[in-house]
């Protein structure tokens, strides 16, 4: 890929997806959530703010059948890394109960925010809960995830792009690709 389409950053490593192998893959999962829900009456796509968001607004466009959208936004107390606390900082408007729900979010990585917010929607009742992901770290798990449909399986490499951010930076990238950690650092001091 040329170097024009990494825009002003001057972080970015190697690419791990390009847009075709994006849009291919979300392409299927469309089709899979399409097949699997053709029936029902209440399907709520309810993505994470705010990396969930690219992701989620090509993903509802290939499931070709009446939905809804909704939000919430979380986050985890402390740190880059995940500390098993998150915290709801927005929540959804949608009452769910008796809502097929799907949630979605960018990456799983240790699994615990998605794994709260499934205990936190389980309570709510809704009539099913499933979970969609881009990205899985399966390496970093800390905890069984269940994900129903899944984008790709990543090694542990922090990566941007495609609504991921490193500190709110290369979201609106059209791929998948690795940060350089080292050029990373000298761009913060530029
Ligand atoms: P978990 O709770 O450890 O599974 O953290 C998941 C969250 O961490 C994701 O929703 C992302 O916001 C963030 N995250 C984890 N790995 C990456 C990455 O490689 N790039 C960007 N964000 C990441
Ligand atoms: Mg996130």
């Amino acid at each position: 890929m040329s170097s024009e389409t990494n825009f002003p950053y001057d972080f970015i490593g190697k690419v791990l997806f390009t847009p075709e192998e994006i849009e291919k893959r979300v392409t299927f999962i469309g089709n899979q959530i399409h097949n699997e829900y053709r029936d029902s009456e209440k399907l709520l796509l309810l993505g994470l703010l705010r990396g969930s968001v690219v992701f989620m607004t090509d993903l509802m466009r290939k499931v070709q059948m009446p939905l809804t959208m909704d939000f919430m936004s979380v986050s985890s107390y402390s740190g880059s890394e995940s500390s098993g606390f998150v915290r709801i900082d927005s929540d959804h408007k949608t009452n769910i109960s008796g809502w097929d729900v799907i949630l979605i979010d960018d990456i799983v990585d240790t699994g615990f925010t998605i794994n709260t917010v499934r205990k936190l929607l389980l309570d709510r009742n809704p009539r099913s809960l499933k979970i969609c992901a881009l990205l899985d770290k399966v390496e970093r798990h800390r905890i069984d995830v269940p994900i129903d449909y899944l984008g790709f399986a990543i090694p542990d490499v922090f990566v941007v792009g495609y609504g991921l951010d490193i500190d709110e930076k290369g979201r609106n990238l059209p791929y998948i690709a690795s940060v350089d950690a080292k050029k990373y650092e000298k761009s913060k001091h530029k």
